[in-house]
């Protein structure tokens, strides 16, 4: 059955994000290391406060771009992307989940190989 945003999947979204963990010093760093296991925590709990609906919001093993972490991806959509902060959760939340729009400015680029800068 093909739901309302015509896609095949059991929810709306399916978003994941990578808590993968490593020992510290290795060189491509983790997810784990840069907060990945509160922030994901953080993001169920505000989808909930923001009362978001038939979405899932799992945490993944290592999605790759591990430099560039801590990162999620969230399908059907095939949007990647960096966050650090809060504020950066409730932004993709209200922007993309809520309001259907790419936060651009967290997009992981499929090339791109190190983080933006601010003024970037
Ligand atoms: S450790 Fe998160 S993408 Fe590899």
């Amino acid at each position: 059955m093909i739901n309302q945003n015509g896609s095949f999947g059991f929810y709306d979204k399916h978003i994941f994000c990578c808590t993968n963990e490593r020992k510290l010093g290795h060189p491509r760093g983790c997810c784990a290391e840069k907060n990945a296991f509160k922030l994901r925590a953080y993001m169920k709990a505000k989808a909930k406060t923001f009362g978001i609906e038939n979405i899932r919001i799992n945490t993944s093993g290592c999605l790759d771009r591990c430099e560039l972490g801590p990162t999620m991806v969230i399908y059907p959509d095939n949007v990647w992307y960096t966050y650090q902060t809060r504020e950066d959760i409730d932004e993709i939340l209200n922007v993309h989940i809520i309001n259907g729009k790419v936060v651009e400015r967290l997009v992981l680029k499929r090339n791109q190989n190190k983080l933006h800068k601010a003024n970037d």
